[in-house]
């Protein structure tokens, strides 16, 4: 029983470090090159400017670095596109909005 009570504030403090480690790698091995796929796949169906990342950049309506004044962003974010169809899950508006801040890099060909 002494045993017990002993060891289990060390197992719960290991749990803990070994999620934030899992946690830490989760954010760094996301693909932010993927942003610009995910505008394509959704967008694209109605939007010329969303037939591949030159367009997409070329059009303006994603302001690298800057989510907040990104037309598209703006548009998903508050849910008024993809005015039909398929839409984005909260994962991959997540990953959207993380590619358009981290500087809309583009996709690894
Ligand atoms: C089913 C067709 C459809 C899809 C899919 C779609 N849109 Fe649209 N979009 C429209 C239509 C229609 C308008 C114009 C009417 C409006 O503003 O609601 C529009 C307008 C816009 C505008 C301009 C708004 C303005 O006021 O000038 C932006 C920006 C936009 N869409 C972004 C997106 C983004 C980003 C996606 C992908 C996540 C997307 N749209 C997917 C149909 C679509």
């Amino acid at each position: 029983m002494k045993a017990t009570t002993a060891i289990a504030p060390v197992v719960i403090a290991l749990l803990v470090a070994v999620q934030g480690i899992s946690a830490q790698t989760d954010t760094k091995t996301v693909d932010l090159s993927k942003g610009s796929s995910l505008i394509v796949a959704y967008c694209s169906p109605c939007h010329d400017w969303a037939s591949d990342y030159k367009s997409i950049m070329d059009s303006g309506v994603v302001v690298p670095g800057d989510s907040a004044s990104s037309q598209a962003w703006v548009m998903i974010s508050s849910g008024r596109m993809p005015a039909q169809g398929p839409a984005p899950t909260s994962k991959e508006k997540k990953l959207i909005k993380e590619w358009i801040d981290a500087g809309a890099v583009a996709p690894k060909t």
